[in-house]
């Protein structure tokens, strides 16, 4: 008996534990063992920062669905406005490559697939003005224009231009940074790793946000 009853137990723990539904965990993306205080959830469109910015700078141009103009009644510069229009009519007009519906008309630039792809997304998840505070740390797509010479402008180029290369190294272009970035001396030097001395020189160091940034732009080859 003695034996019997720890025995009777493990075998119900162990039933409970496999019957436990273990749910996929979402990963969020910009997060990782480093840098855990960087919680990043784009799991979602974000109607402030991805789709507001993209209608309102093809749509609601000046002379367009501007609020002076508001062609067809329409102002898109706001999510009212643009649930005003609808998202299947937007959507259409898009879409479009000819006719009176193609929006925005000729001699305007047609979106591109991405931004296409972004509105279906936003769409398809339920349209909803989901606001996401800039402020969070933006590791999303990380491309050398929007998140990389931001940083290496603020905190490097002082120090590393075509007519002050520290070290040898210039940061002030896209060409050199990438290929300092790719040698890894960059990630070396903000993470002060392997004897690399801490860079920006004087510190502080950067900020684990900008960090991974940096990280993120090496590991998808400096697009
Ligand atoms: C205040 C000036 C200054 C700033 C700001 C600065 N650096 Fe430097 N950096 C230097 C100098 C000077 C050297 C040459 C080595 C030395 O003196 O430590 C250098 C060297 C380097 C090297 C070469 C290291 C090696 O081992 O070959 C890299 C890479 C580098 N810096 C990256 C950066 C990055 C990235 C930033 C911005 C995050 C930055 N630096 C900011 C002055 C600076």
């Amino acid at each position: 008996m003695k034996q019997i009853i720890p025995g009777i137990i493990i075998v119900i723990f162990v039933v409970i534990l496999s019957t436990c539904k273990h749910e996929p965990t979402q990963i969020p993306l910009g997060n990782n063992p480093i840098d855990t205080n960087i919680i990043v959830t784009y799991d979602s469109v974000c109607f402030n920062t991805q789709i507001l910015p993209l209608i309102t700078s093809s749509c609601a141009q000046a002379g367009c669905h501007d609020p002076i103009k508001h062609e067809e009644d329409l102002i898109l510069n706001s999510y009212s406005g643009i649930m005003k229009l609808g998202t299947d009519k937007l959507l259409i007009a898009v879409k479009l490559s000819s006719g009176k519906k193609m929006m925005p008309p000729l001699p305007q630039p047609r979106l591109d697939s991405t931004s296409i792809n972004l509105i279906q997304r936003w769409i398809n998840e339920g349209s909803k003005n989901r606001i996401c505070i800039p402020s969070v740390c933006d590791t999303v797509n990380v491309k050398y224009a929007t998140h990389i010479a931001p940083v290496l402008n603020t905190y490097c180029k002082g120090c590393h231009n075509a007519g002050n290369k520290g070290g040898n190294v210039n940061l002030d272009n896209y060409t050199d940074a990438k290929n300092n970035t790719i040698f890894g001396k960059v990630l070396c030097s903000v993470t002060a790793t392997s004897g690399c001395a801490l860079m920006p020189k004087g510190g502080p160091a950067l900020s684990s946000c900008n960090i991974r940034k940096l990280q993120l732009w090496a590991a998808a080859n400096c697009p």
